[in-house]
């Protein structure tokens, strides 16, 4: 495999650190990424050059504000395909961005009406949706999912003229593994449902193109693609996004208030009441530009690689269950017969090696399973493949320490 993330992660300041004197070793990606000087230093120059309110002043620096920030929109668009930048909705991150659908959506909502989510979703894409079934008296149903991202065999009959909406996952943050969500469209279309897709554990790792999968809604998080936290995007077709009744009202959604009424704003103003995240708009702009300086395919493989090669130290273990397949996942999620996976995270941080156990805000997924949690290693282009290996043999050592009387 020709790839060396070595130069790349030299423009990852934070990796260079040792963690409890070892070098730091980072494999909780999924949760969230670090982030490259490129990055930091887009955040350092907005400070230091444009800092203002975005839309409201008429000077200098308000206008530097205002113009970084819509550009960051129309980079944040091109980078997934938006055929128009106004669909680009900033929000908090992805939570957020599935909150407003679901509020935004109520009012179209009867009790005869069905909502789908797949068998694969964290928290995030499902109590939203819960929420809004308990509101509405819709019923929520779950369209089941082999753990291996296949459609089990019963799946057709969850789609009917009573599906109102349809959200999926891209990818399970919990075990990585990428559902068919282009079928899962097509599926809703013939039923006229709508739909929204998670792309919260894709868009580090796969070009995105909402064109293409011609989904009306599709949320993501800027901090799981080595952008900063707390900005995030709802994109939306126009006519979805026109759907949606504001779930914040206040300033910058409006042009005209009287204490009788309210004229709101136009897309995409309309959908984002109070100052903005300019920062992390600008930020979140930076880490698009810095993804689409590299190749995306080969960090893809590279990550892949990377699990493939922790599945070769880790496949034929009898005491390990691995539930992430190996050949189409950025990460390795597992659990083991003996030690508890939150001791074994404990001996790994002891060692430097960051990553996460326990259930990823995913309960029923885990129920699925029949677990009550995992240990889970998510890949970034900055892991090595000493990195990976030092993983897998570390967690071999902290079995065999645990496992002693
Ligand atoms: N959803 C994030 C994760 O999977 C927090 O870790």
């Amino acid at each position: 495999m020709v790839f060396d993330p070595h130069s790349i992660r030299q423009e990852f300041p934070i990796l260079q650190q040792p963690a409890n004197d070892h070098a730091l070793v980072y494999l909780d990606n999924a949760a969230t990424t670090q982030k490259p000087m490129f990055v930091l230093e887009r955040l350092l120059g907005y400070y230091q050059t444009s800092n203002a309110n975005v839309h409201r002043g008429s000077h200098f620096l308000s206008d530097q504000a205002t113009s970084q920030f819509e550009r960051a929109r129309q980079v944040v668009s091109r980078f997934i395909n938006a055929p128009e930048y106004g669909q680009v909705i900033w929000t908090k991150g992805t939570t957020e961005a599935i909150n407003m659908v679901a509020y935004g959506i109520e009012h179209l909502i009867d009790p005869e009406d069905e909502i789908l989510i797949s068998s694969l979703e964290h928290h995030a894409n499902l109590v939203p949706w819960q929420q809004l079934a308990f509101r509405t008296g819709a019923r929520l149903r779950v369209i089941p999912f082999t753990s291996d991202g296949l459609w089990q065999p019963e799946y057709a009959s969850y789609f009917s003229e009573r599906t109102k909406i349809v959200a999926c996952t891209q990818v399970s943050n919990a075990i990585g593994v990428p559902l068919p969500v282009q079928d899962v469209i097509q599926h809703a279309k013939r039923v006229n449902a709508i739909t929204l897709i998670d792309g919260a554990q894709a868009v580090a790792h796969y070009e995105i193109d909402v064109d293409q999968l011609d989904c009306d809604f599709y949320v993501f998080s800027g901090h799981k693609m080595y952008g900063p936290t707390g900005i995030g995007v709802l994109y939306g077709k126009t006519d979805a996004l026109d759907s949606l009744l504001p779930s914040q009202t206040g300033g910058e959604m409006v042009l005209h208030v009287t204490y009788q009424a309210t004229e709101f704003n136009v897309l995409p103003y309309r959908l984002e009441a109070g100052t903005p995240n300019i920062e992390g708009a600008v930020g979140l702009a930076a880490a698009c530009e810095y993804l689409q300086k590299h190749d995306r395919e080969s960090l893809l493989q590279w990550e892949q690689f990377l699990v493939q090669s922790v599945h070769a130290l880790l496949g034929n273990r009898t005491d390990i269950e691995i539930y992430s397949p190996k050949d189409t996942c950025t990460l390795v999620s597992l659990s083991v017969k003996g030690p508890h996976i939150m001791d074994l995270n404990g001996y790994l941080d002891s060692k430097g090696i960051a990553v996460r156990g326990g259930s990823h805000c995913a309960h029923p997924l885990m129920a699925q399973l029949g677990v009550s949690g995992t240990l889970r290693a998510s890949f970034a282009c900055y892991n090595t493949i000493e990195e990976a290996e030092y993983f897998a043999n570390t967690l071999l050592d902290g079995i065999e320490f645990l496992s002693e009387d």
